[in-house]
């Protein structure tokens, strides 16, 4: 048998025994092109839309969102690309109830903000539609269960849009650790190190550093993701950090997250921000405000096989970008220090290094060993946002589902991830107290073999 058949034969059964229902049931509809409508259509929806804009496989056949604003950026984006306009719903914030009625939708981008996230993504699945979820964490543990179980009942399949698993030199780390640089991994870290202060306030006329108004006087992620500073407290962003490793780790897949213990800083960042910004001051109503969020929350995991992870959340003070990663094995160890630059990592192998005890730059590393899916793609990735990564994560997106095979990041990955929110929230509120974490999978992740990253094709 040739290879090529041989491969898609057999990636068809395995396709055929791990598939949800309705996706084997879409194949014939879909054929060469998916149709696809966008749930919110704010900052990040416009880049999934750019990136489809790309694409001579898709169609855009709805929007939904109640901000006319972001819908006309949305039309203007899909107007000068020449392509048919979508229909749309902006009838408040429930008209994407109607988009997910249309028969002519196989699956739904949805870029709404994190409270939004359950009801977009649960009602898609019931009508159908598969879905590409933007990342987040839950408003509860239980959210993340019906996840899982409207995916089961329905098999409909959803996949959680983290692009930082796409990152170039994320890649190759996690090319370095399947082929046994570090040895034995034994600790991980990762989080979300962004000064967000000019993002969390503004004018509510023009998103970044304008002002020190939210909420409904807010543009964009002021508008809502404020609020949840003001009200909640804990590791509010566990996807970046987490996603890419438990790519390495095998979360889900043969090792999983058994309990986390939080802690939280005290709450300084986003009063002082408001009370220095020219259009704040001492005297700014704003400036009266009490924020639950503490600045800096670290968050302690545990995993079935033996390995920590520590994940930090720290987007209220002054800081340069940086996702803090770091993969410790029995045999090397990485550290990163920047956004994703090759040059922006250190990196150690105590054979190779002749025991000196010196980090060498990640530069050579990373190119030596890039991972093939970015050495076939990187021209494609190369106009994409985020240094390419959101172009690796589309496609995916795009290509399981076109290709009938399971999504490399699935339901499993997304309520476990997105559960580090609500039981790092109840870990800080009991003083650090170690908080279980569920077996999405119910045992399942034994026996469910890596797929991320296995092949060079997405
Ligand atoms: N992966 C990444 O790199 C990345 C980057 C930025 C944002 N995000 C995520 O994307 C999501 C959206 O963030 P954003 O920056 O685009 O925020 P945004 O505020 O710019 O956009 C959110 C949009 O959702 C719309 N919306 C609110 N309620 C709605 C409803 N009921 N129905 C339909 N639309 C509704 C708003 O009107 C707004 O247009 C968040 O989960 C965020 O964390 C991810």
């Amino acid at each position: 048998m040739k290879r090529r058949t041989f491969l898609q034969q057999t990636s068809l059964a395995a396709a055929a025994l791990a598939l949800p229902q309705s996706v084997k049931a879409f194949v014939p509809a879909i054929k060469n092109k998916v149709r696809l409508g966008f749930i919110a259509t704010g900052f990040r929806g416009q880049t999934h839309i750019e990136e489809m804009l790309k694409r001579s496989d898709v169609e855009i056949i709805a929007l939904a969102d109640p901000d006319p604003r972001m819908i006309n950026d949305a039309l203007k984006l899909i107007e000068k690309a020449g392509w048919p306009q979508p229909a749309v719903y902006q009838n408040g914030p429930t008209d994407y109830l109607n988009l997910l009625e249309r028969a002519d939708i196989d699956a739904v981008f949805v870029s709404s903000p994190w409270e939004w996230h359950l009801p977009h993504g649960i009602a898609a699945m019931k009508a159908g539609k598969i879905v590409g979820m933007e990342v987040g964490g839950a408003m509860n543990l239980a959210d993340c269960w019906e996840y899982v179980n409207t995916s089961e009942r329905t098999q409909v399949p959803i996949m959680p849009l983290e692009n930082v698993c796409y990152r170039r030199d994320v890649m190759a780390i996690f090319n370095m650790v399947k082929q046994g640089l570090f040895g034995e991994i034994v600790h991980a870290q990762g989080g979300y190190e962004h000064d967000l202060r000019g993002v969390l306030f503004n004018d509510g006329q023009s998103a970044y550093n304008s002002g020190v108004e939210f909420g409904k006087k807010g543009y964009s992620e002021a508008a809502w993701r404020t609020n949840h500073y003001l009200n909640r407290n804990g590791e509010l962003y566990p996807t970046h950090g987490l996603g890419p490793v438990a790519t390495m780790l095998d979360l889900n897949r043969g090792n999983r997250l058994l309990r986390l213990s939080s802690f939280s800083s005290k709450a300084k960042g986003l009063h002082q921000y408001i009370v220095n910004h020219p259009k704040g001051g001492p005297m700014h109503p704003n400036a009266n405000l009490v924020f639950e969020q503490g600045d800096v929350v670290t968050t302690q995991l545990q995993c079935a096989n033996g390995e920590t992870i520590i994940l930090t959340h720290d987007t209220s003070l002054q800081r340069p970008y940086n996702l803090g990663f770091r993969v410790q094995g029995t045999k090397g160890i990485w550290q990163d220090f920047g956004w994703g630059d090759p040059e922006q990592g250190h990196i150690y192998f105590e054979d190779s290094m002749k025991h000196s005890h010196r980090w060498d730059n990640t530069q050579k590393w990373l190119e030596q060993y890039d991972h093939p899916l970015w050495k076939v793609n990187a021209q494609a990735a190369e106009s994409s946002g985020h240094g390419g990564m959101d172009y690796f994560v589309d496609n995916a997106f795009i290509e399981c589902i076109k290709q009938n095979k399971p999504f490399p990041l699935d339901v499993y990955d997304l309520a476990t991830w997105y559960a580090i929110t609500p039981l790092s929230e109840l870990s800080i509120k009991q003083n650090g107290a170690p908080q279980d974490i569920p077996d999405f999978t119910r045992g399942s992740f034994k026996n469910r073999q890596p797929i991320f990253g296995k092949d060079g094709e997405y």
